[in-house]
């Protein structure tokens, strides 16, 4: 699909983050898009991320509402919603387990009823390989979930997969590593650490890293959009999608201090609770999907920082 003028697509979950920055991107190339979200609090969803996209948002749980009214004729659909949080699906699996994987299987099914030639784009995450067992990580490395989430958000790419399989569906899915940018959670720290570091710094107050030598290769939000634009071309299967070099944690803190101009942080021992689920470093092998796509991310980690706290300053209001 190298034209997606006038081509209906589908971004569920896409009053959130990566959705709406997706949202954004196929509305700039002309294609007809359609948010699903049912704006869940303690997520990234927010009215304001959608500001000045030419979508529709369509407000409906995926859990409940009736989804095949929703994606009949879509000609793609990207499966973006999803339960995130880690320490929350430790605490009530069972929510995670219907947000996850009983929603996306109602969407499946929806789907293969009214709209059996769409393809489908599906975000999945570089968690349900656990705690790596050498860096970098490629698709072959052993599935092995340190969380309750990595199992719902596992069986969830695998239903997608199986009408692959099974039925001849295009599917592809994305396992994202640690993402940022424009329209992040910053609220606090329920999507990630770095959405209240950078709340932090905006504010003029000093944030705490955890740990500190844990190795992420973040991933700018434009960038993971265009990516999922891409794999809409790609051979059918599950990749990695990882994003710029890999830094430790002390020094992406310190990358967002100079970004910002001025800020202050604090090294600390990583919480006792969350440590049992950390995963330690984490480094995509994500050659499978470039040499599928030709994708390379574009956004440095310096410029995408800058760019994230140039976004959220004037908005700031509207996120905390
Ligand atoms: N952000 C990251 O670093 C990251 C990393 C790995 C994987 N992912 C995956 O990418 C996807 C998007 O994540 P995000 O960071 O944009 O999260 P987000 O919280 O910003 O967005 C998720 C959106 O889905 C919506 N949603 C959740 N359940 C829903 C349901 N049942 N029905 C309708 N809407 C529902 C929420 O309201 C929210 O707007 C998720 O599937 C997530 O697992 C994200």
């Amino acid at each position: 699909m190298k034209e997606l003028g006038g081509v209906r697509c589908i971004v569920t979950g896409g009053a959130g983050f990566l959705g709406a920055t997706l949202a954004a991107a196929l509305a700039a190339r002309g294609a007809e898009v359609v948010a699903v979200d049912a704006l869940l609090p303690g997520t990234g969803a927010n009215h304001a991320n959608l500001d000045g996209i030419r979508a529709t948002l369509v407000e409906a749980d995926l859990a409940t509402a009736d989804l095949a009214p929703i994606v009949a004729g879509a000609d793609a659909i990207f499966h973006l919603a999803a339960h995130t949080s880690h320490m929350g699906s430790q605490a009530d699996p069972r929510h995670d387990l219907a947000q996850n994987a009983d929603a996306t299987l109602r969407l499946v099914l929806a789907a293969r009823a009214a709209a059996p030639t769409a393809r489908v784009v599906h975000a999945s995450t570089r968690q349900l390989y656990g705690r790596p067992r050498a860096l970098p990580v490629a698709e072959d490395h052993p599935v092995d979930p340190p969380d309750a989430n990595a199992v719902s958000k596992w069986a969830a790419e695998q239903y997608w997969l199986l009408e692959n399989k099974v039925h001849g569906r295009p599917v592809v899915s994305l396992r994202l590593t640690n993402c940022y940018g424009p329209r992040l959670r910053i609220a606090d720290a329920k999507q990630t650490f770095l959405g209240l570091w950078i709340r932090r710094v905006l504010e003029g107050e000093a944030f705490e890293v955890w740990g500190g030598e844990q190795m992420r290769d973040l991933a700018f939000g434009e960038d993971v959009a265009a990516a999922f634009i891409a794999a809409l071309d790609a051979q059918p299967g599950a990749y990695n999608l990882g994003g710029s070099p890999a830094v430790s944690l002390r020094e992406l803190a310190s990358a967002l201090v100079a970004a910002n101009g001025s800020g202050e942080f604090r090294v600390e021992t990583f919480p006792a609770d969350r440590a049992k689920i950390d995963i330690g470093s984490y480094v995509a092998d994500d050659r499978a999907f470039r040499a599928a796509t030709g994708w390379a991310p574009e956004v440095t980690l310096a410029d995408g920082l800058s760019r994230t706290l140039a976004w959220f300053r004037p908005r700031l209001a509207l996120y905390v």
